[in-house]
């Protein structure tokens, strides 16, 4: 069975991505075409990047990285929920991020963002990061707004078309994580 791992990239206590990565899970776990697991970086408490080697060459040696590569290892494909901080993706994602290559390569990706603009501009920020690691990010996205999809900055209220969104970016990471199968089996 297809694995997608459903990353919530905010650690900040009280943060919203919590409410906004347990819904994209909510819808996913009623679509029978993948398995979907919710993926918290505070459970893999991951210090800033500390490995000697770069993560090109595998060469992991601290017990932190191998039980997130082991996690990331396991999928077939991603969403990522991302903030967005000062117009890019939060610290904490690009830093999991950086840990790890060959775990990431030749798998999907489609991102969920939400902030003033929907955390467009993390989102268009990680497309470029998923470039160099070799993963295919999917045109489709999900774009929550403060003013559409929160109240007070904190209330999470998604518009019921949002559904829609997250089941069209759901689509299309499923069946390109399912395409680049091959890639991943040399
Ligand atoms: C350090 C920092 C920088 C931020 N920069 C932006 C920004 O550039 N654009 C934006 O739309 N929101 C920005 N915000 C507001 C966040 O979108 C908002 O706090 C959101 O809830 C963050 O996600 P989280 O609660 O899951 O951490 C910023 C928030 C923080 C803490």
């Amino acid at each position: 069975m297809t694995r997608i791992g459903i990353i919530l990239g905010s650690t900040r206590p009280g943060r919203n991505g919590e409410a906004v990565a347990r819904w994209v899970h909510e819808i996913a776990s009623k679509r029978d075409d993948a398995e979907y697991e919710l993926v918290d970086l505070l459970d893999y408490k991951l210090p800033h990047l500390d490995e000697l080697a770069m993560p090109i060459m595998g060469q992991y040696s601290q017990p932190h990285t191998f039980e997130w590569a082991r996690k990331i290892d396991s999928f077939d494909g991603f969403v990522i929920v991302t903030p967005e901080y000062n117009h890019a993706t939060s610290g904490a994602l690009k830093n999991a991020i950086d840990f790890l290559y060959k775990e990431w390569t030749n798998k999907a990706v489609g991102f969920v963002g939400y902030g003033e603009v929907g955390g467009a501009r993390a989102v268009e920020n990680l497309r470029l990061v998923a470039g160099q690691l070799k993963m295919a990010d999917v045109a489709t996205a999900v774009i929550l707004t403060f003013r559409e999809d929160f109240e007070n900055y904190s209330v999470f209220t998604p518009g019921e078309h949002q559904t829609g969104a997250v089941n069209a970016v759901l689509d299309d990471v499923v069946a390109w994580s399912k395409a680049l199968a091959p890639l991943r089996a040399v």
